[in-house]
């Protein structure tokens, strides 16, 4: 027991850090395969959801977003990481935390995911599709045991809408930090306004997408999108980067490998395809009984 637990500390003091080291560009992923092939054992990130192919599961309890995520007491940075927009809660801050079926994790940052042009951004896929912005709370889990659940990201998927730079959004373009390695003190977010009314979502199990990889991410990605400000998009593309303003920072789609995402609530497809199967059956049984 105790060997684990020291190994898990290991673990975890090595990984944050490396993940933060590791230099890599958006626009060379083919130069990312040696760093990250090297713990591969295919539970790679982002993956591209099939809806039909989706295992709805009634073990998958709704998330439960403690108050804090409710609150405006919360204190953090924004920093341009070269790659992202990064907001880290600071250790004075009241804990933000979420239940989920597989435990709860304790909030760590928030970053996002975008793309240069119309109908690209989301690290994740629908049915083929990327949306134009993809919203990561990185958590880490309390109590992890095993490296592979060391951490949790719940994804709110964005679509592009002509709607006010007010609110939540104004606050974010507030705290942009223009230049790379920049620091913005930043109190009062609430983030239960980065998150849609229903929060049922896909459940898989994956990585890190950025360099290196880590195969040690649950990944909770609602299902209902919300809608990001097209002035609030545009000034997402405008931020400088490593690779330069206007670039992209969604990795690739890697192979599911045989992997189920498995999906909470309800889903409407699959419902009213069991009722249509049943209506057939109940009208066949007619046809031969009446
Ligand atoms: C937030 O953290 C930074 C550095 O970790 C520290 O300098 C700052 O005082 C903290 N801010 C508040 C309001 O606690
Ligand atoms: C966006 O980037 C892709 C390459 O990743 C490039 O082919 C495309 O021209 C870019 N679009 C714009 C509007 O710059
Ligand atoms: C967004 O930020 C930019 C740069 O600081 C500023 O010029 C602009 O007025 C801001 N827009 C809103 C709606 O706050
Ligand atoms: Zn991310």
């Amino acid at each position: 027991m105790r060997v684990l637990l020291t190994l898990v500390l290991f673990i975890s003091s090595v990984l944050i850090p490396t993940s933060l080291c590791v230099s890599f560009s958006y626009n060379q992923q083919n130069l990312w395969t040696g760093v990250c092939n090297a713990g591969n054992t295919g539970r790679q990130s982002p993956i591209n959801i099939v809806l039909a192919d989706v295992v709805q599961s009634p073990s998958l309890t709704p998330l439960v977003f403690n108050s804090e995520w409710d609150s405006t007491n919360t204190v953090g940075t924004f920093s341009n990481t070269g790659h992202n927009i990064q907001y880290d809660l600071n250790s004075t801050s009241p804990d933000i935390t979420t239940v989920t079926p597989i435990g709860t994790y304790k909030f760590l940052q928030f970053h996002m995911h975008w793309g240069n042009q119309t109908g690209v951004g989301s690290e994740h896929l629908i049915n083929g599709e990327q949306s134009e912005v993809e919203i990561h709370f990185v958590h880490q889990k309390v109590g992890a045991s095993t490296a592979g659940n060391m951490f949790g990201v719940v994804g709110v998927f964005a679509d592009v809408g002509d709607i006010p730079m007010t609110g939540i959004w104004q606050q974010l373009n507030a705290s942009n930090v223009p230049a790379v390695d920049d620091v913005i003190l930043s109190d009062g977010i609430r983030f239960t306004d980065l998150l849609p009314s229903n929060r049922d979502y896909y459940y898989y199990e994956g990585g890190l997408t950025t360099p290196p990889c880590t195969e040690a991410v649950q990944f909770f990605l609602l299902k209902n999108r919300i809608t990001v400000p097209s002035a609030y998009l545009a000034r997402l593309r405008s931020i400088d980067q490593n690779d330069g303003p206007g670039a992209i920072n969604y990795r690739d789609i890697q192979s599911l490998n045989g992997r189920v995402v498995m999906g909470s609530g309800s889903n409407m497809v699959y419902a009213s395809c069991i009722s249509v199967l049943l209506f057939a059956v109940l009208s066949l049984q007619l046809v031969f009984f009446v």
